[in-house]
């Protein structure tokens, strides 16, 4: 839990949580006309930093804000908040808006964007989900076409995970025009005769930094996969379904529409993939790779 004490970084400063405020008038409060980015932190050390600052500059060029920062304005920024909240394993969210000006659909002229970054602990995967999985719904993908920017305007977002919450999964997993696109808030992975496939980039989903480094991790371990679209038969077919993000990590689910994944169990193939997971994050602690 983040306490009101906790460190933040507003528009410049370095501040207490409960001492951080901005205008009613930010543009993120009215519109939610903003971009975000969460990164994980182990060991105090910034998870796959450069990869997150370039899907930032992505998000940013999405929504046609310039950014204010260069990446080593942010990394020095960054470096100092998570060693202000007492490195370790935290959860970083940094978020840029179009800054306050009077309530109009056009952007304001002059306006500086609102820069705004927090922390909070970062709680291990709960060992029952590593051993049992997680259940999830299939959904319709009510979102927009503009899925890879990472925009805080989250509503369907919000919406689609808390019907699956309602449902009693834990995620939902979505359906454009016929093919699977990612999950509420992850990215999706299935597993059919040893081979990883999952939804190649595009609008429709964001491109996950935890996404590419599984990818980047079977490539390394010769483990076959394939970016290529697929549909609910395919999905309901798999042997294993993974959902990704930097905060759950590669997490199995093992039910589906109150079905059973495969046998119902965490496949092999997750096994290995969560093992190499885990390996990189010890070489991310011991400083031999960024
Ligand atoms: N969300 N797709 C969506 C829609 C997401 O919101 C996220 C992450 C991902 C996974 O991306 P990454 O591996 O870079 O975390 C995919 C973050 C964690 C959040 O909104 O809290």
């Amino acid at each position: 839990m983040s306490t009101n004490t906790d460190t933040v970084y507003l528009n410049g400063k370095f501040l207490p949580q409960n001492q951080a405020f901005v205008p009613v008038m930010d543009r993120g409060f009215v519109f939610g006309d903003g971009v975000y980015e969460v990164i994980p932190v182990y060991g105090g050390r910034l998870f796959r930093l450069d990869e997150h600052l370039r899907r930032l500059d992505d998000s940013l060029t999405g929504i046609r804000l310039n950014n204010p920062m260069s990446h080593t304005e942010w990394a020095e920024i960054l470096k100092q908040l998570v060693n202000k909240n007492g490195g370790g394993e935290q959860s970083v969210y940094l978020q840029l808006t179009r800054g306050h000006a009077p309530r109009d659909h056009g952007f304001p002229e002059d306006t500086q964007a609102t820069i705004f970054i927090s922390s909070s602990p970062l709680k291990p995967v709960a060992e029952e989900l590593l051993k049992n999985g997680v259940a999830a719904i299939s959904l319709e993908d009510i979102r927009w076409k503009h899925c890879h920017i990472k925009a805080i305007a989250l509503l369907p977002n919000i919406l689609l995970r808390q019907q699956a919450i309602d449902a009693g999964a834990q995620e939902a997993i979505l359906i454009r025009d016929g093919l699977i696109t990612e999950g509420a808030a992850s990215n999706l992975f299935i597993v059919k005769d040893g081979l990883i496939k999952t939804p190649p980039k595009g609008p429709f989903l964001l491109p996950g930094i935890t996404r590419d480094l599984v990818l980047e991790l079977a490539a390394a371990n010769g483990i076959k996969y394939q970016e290529s679209s697929f549909g609910p038969d395919e999905l309901q077919q798999a042997d294993e379904i993974w959902l990704s993000s930097s905060t759950k990590e590669i997490l199995p689910v093992t039910r589906l529409d109150d079905k059973a994944v495969g046998n119902g169990q965490p496949g092999p193939v997750w096994q290995q993939m969560r093992r190499l997971y885990q390996d990189y994050k010890q070489a991310l602690i011991a400083g031999e790779v960024e």
